[in-house]
């Protein structure tokens, strides 16, 4: 059976940590690239993880370059490319240099892969996701973004902190945009099947929530730059979702139109992943409250998306 093939582009934190995870998983072959100032460096650290084979016993060709010839034909291409948040910085703020990064990106994809899944990780995210679709023109299917696989692993880490119990008996779900206004639902979280609400109080539910998020700041916070072990890890439980045509139902950033009546934007939402990408949205019942929360992380994405067509027509 012929191996996935995997392209990771932007080889810093984000895409390394990809490149490392998707080895590490065996899930197929990988071509890391970053832009040509990075080359040696780039081919450096993808000959470093082939060298790790044989230690932690996976077989895959691991490529470092920056030329997009490389990656021709790449099943799935995973965009990391972009400036990172400094301290201070939203991640809105990022969205006049990675517009044109994540633009210029796609354009390559769509030459090289043009029958590639993509999963876009720059942000702003929900941006990012558009602008990608806009430069690559492949159908909605095959553009997803990631957010909420980070962000409910980190509200999944933090109620299973308070537990004190496996992170693995956590199944929760979040939506809306990956801003510090995404919706957590803990109406749709559980432990083990038993309903978090009957097990941590909601004033303390609430810290949780707050906490989860804000994560990518405290993050930023702590380390001076963006997250990266965690959205990786994300990232590749999608990519393994794919590739293994699992199926999956994932928080993922996909087309809505008529969907939650969004109308027309990518939107963090439970999503079936399989083989084709997106293979279906799943759409849950809201409270009202649920509801308005949705809508107003929504319009944030709007808005965003808005900014990113102002860069995108300059
Ligand atoms: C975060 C960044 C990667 O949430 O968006 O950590």
């Amino acid at each position: 059976m012929k191996r996935a093939k995997i392209t990771i582009v932007g080889a810093g934190n984000v895409g390394a940590s990809c490149a490392f995870w998707a080895a590490s998983k065996e899930l197929g072959d990988i071509v890391l690239l970053d832009i040509p100032d990075f080359a040696d460096k780039t081919k450096g650290k993808a000959l470093d993880l082939a060298q790790c084979g044989p230690v932690e016993r996976f077989d895959a060709n691991i490529t470092g370059t920056s030329d997009y010839a490389e990656t021709a034909g790449s099943d799935v291409v995973v965009v990391t490319a972009g400036i990172p948040r400094k301290p201070g910085m939203s991640r809105d703020d990022l969205i006049q240099t990675n517009v044109k990064i994540v633009g210029s990106v796609s354009e390559q994809i769509a030459k090289h892969s043009p029958e590639a899944v993509c999963i876009i990780v720059s942000n702003p995210l929900d941006a990012m996701v558009y602008t990608a679709w806009k430069k690559t023109g492949f159908p909605t299917q095959r553009i997803v973004g990631q957010a909420g696989c980070l962000d409910i692993a980190r509200y999944r880490t933090f109620i299973a902190m308070e537990l004190d119990c496996s992170v693995e008996d956590i199944s929760a779900l979040l939506m809306g945009g990956h801003g510090d206004d995404m919706v957590p639902l803990p109406r749709y979280t559980s432990v083990a099947g038993i309903p978090v609400t009957q097990l941590i109080p909601e004033a303390r539910l609430t810290e949780i929530i707050d906490r989860a998020k804000m994560g990518g700041g405290e993050l930023v916070k702590l380390m001076g730059t963006s997250a990266y072990y965690a959205p990786a890890a994300g990232t590749i439980q999608m990519v393994e979702a794919i590739v293994k045509d699992k199926r999956r139902i994932l928080p993922c950033a996909a087309f809505c139109d008529s969907e939650y009546g969004v109308g027309g934007y990518f939107v963090g939402v439970p999503c079936m992943l399989g083989k084709n990408g997106v293979e279906k949205v799943i759409e849950v019942e809201f409270t009202p409250a649920e509801k308005d929360l949705f809508a107003s992380s929504v319009s944030h994405v709007k808005e965003l998306v808005g900014l990113a067509e102002s860069v995108l027509t300059q």
